[in-house]
């Protein structure tokens, strides 16, 4: 595709989610599919089939990928050599260094104001964004640092769309954008499972979520003073007043959010389940 001008009408899948998670490997998985052995073949020794190792990325790339129109083939798939009708879209990948996360939550305003020039996809208003991928590195979660670092940009990402989504008033807020949580490197044993990937997630958040509205407690907003315009819950992610935190809560918001695990390379459960996630979205 020469023109990048085809770029503007195609429907869109963001990735994000922490520096080192997978982002980039599964974009690179994802487009040269066509390329890649199925799981049950050996890979020959001449090709790998591994995705190359890659480096922090600093600016946002995408790729142009294909699902069949009934969303069901595989990312092996070659599409073109086959002649199938096929939905066209666009893969965005964004850099997870805390300092770059900015311009993949630019990508979330309803209104993007096109700040950066260099960033050339983020010039692309006319692209619906179908659907998020929070990519996260389940192995990670399990040490340190790991489990409140990953939440914490996922507090913002989710926070970006539920104001999105709650939009402002009297405008007809945007269609809402469904969250895929993929919980990466299971082929790791150290990894966590989907399921307490997304248990300890939601008790984390609900913890962020306590902490950050502390904070406008100690900043002298307190619950009996009716502040005008303080926007009730403005930084509270999902039902307000709520105790504990969970995923469901975002479907107040009309956000689906699902944690699917997976892993992009090694003996694992593969990538197949977060495409097929994909293919049904767009
Ligand atoms: P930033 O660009 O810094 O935001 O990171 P990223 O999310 O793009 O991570 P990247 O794709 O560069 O992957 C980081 C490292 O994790 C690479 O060495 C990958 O090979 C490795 N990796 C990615 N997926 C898997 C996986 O499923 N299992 C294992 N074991 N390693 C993986
Ligand atoms: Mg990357």
């Amino acid at each position: 595709v020469t023109q990048k001008s085809a770029y503007t009408t195609l429907p869109s899948v963001l990735l994000v989610g922490p520096s080192g998670a997978g982002k980039t490997a599964l974009l690179t998985l994802f487009e040269r599919g066509p390329l890649a052995p199925a799981p049950s073949e050996k890979p020959t020794s001449t090709a790998p089939a591994s995705p190359t190792p890659t480096h922090t990325s600093q600016a946002p790339a995408a790729v142009e990928l294909a699902v069949s129109s009934d969303g069901t083939s595989s990312f092996r798939d070659d599409l073109d050599a086959t002649g199938t009708t096929a939905k066209r879209f666009l893969l965005i990948d964004t850099p997870g260094h805390a300092k770059l996360r900015r311009l993949a939550l630019s990508h979330l305003s309803p209104a993007k104001p096109s700040t950066s020039p260099t960033s050339s996809y983020s010039a692309t208003p006319k692209s619906k964004l179908k659907g998020l991928v929070f990519v996260l590195d389940a192995a990670a979660l399990a040490d340190g640092d790991g489990l409140p670092a990953t939440a914490a940009y996922l507090y913002d990402v989710l926070l970006a769309l539920q104001k999105r989504a709650s939009g402002a008033k009297g405008s007809k807020p945007p269609p809402a954008i469904p969250v895929l949580i993929a919980a990466n490197k299971l082929d790791l044993f150290t990894a966590l499972p989907a399921a307490l990937v997304k248990s300890n997630l939601e008790a984390e958040l609900g913890r962020i979520r306590k902490t950050r509205s502390r904070g406008l407690l100690d900043s002298g907003v307190g619950a009996d003073d009716d502040v005008a315009g303080a926007g009730e819950g403005d930084d509270w992610l999902g039902e307000y007043g709520s105790d504990k935190f969970s995923f469901k809560q975002m479907l107040e918001f009309d956000i689906e959010v699902e944690v699917i695990g997976g892993s992009v390379v090694g003996d694992g459960p593969g990538a197949d389940r977060w495409w097929k996630w994909i293919g049904q979205r767009i």
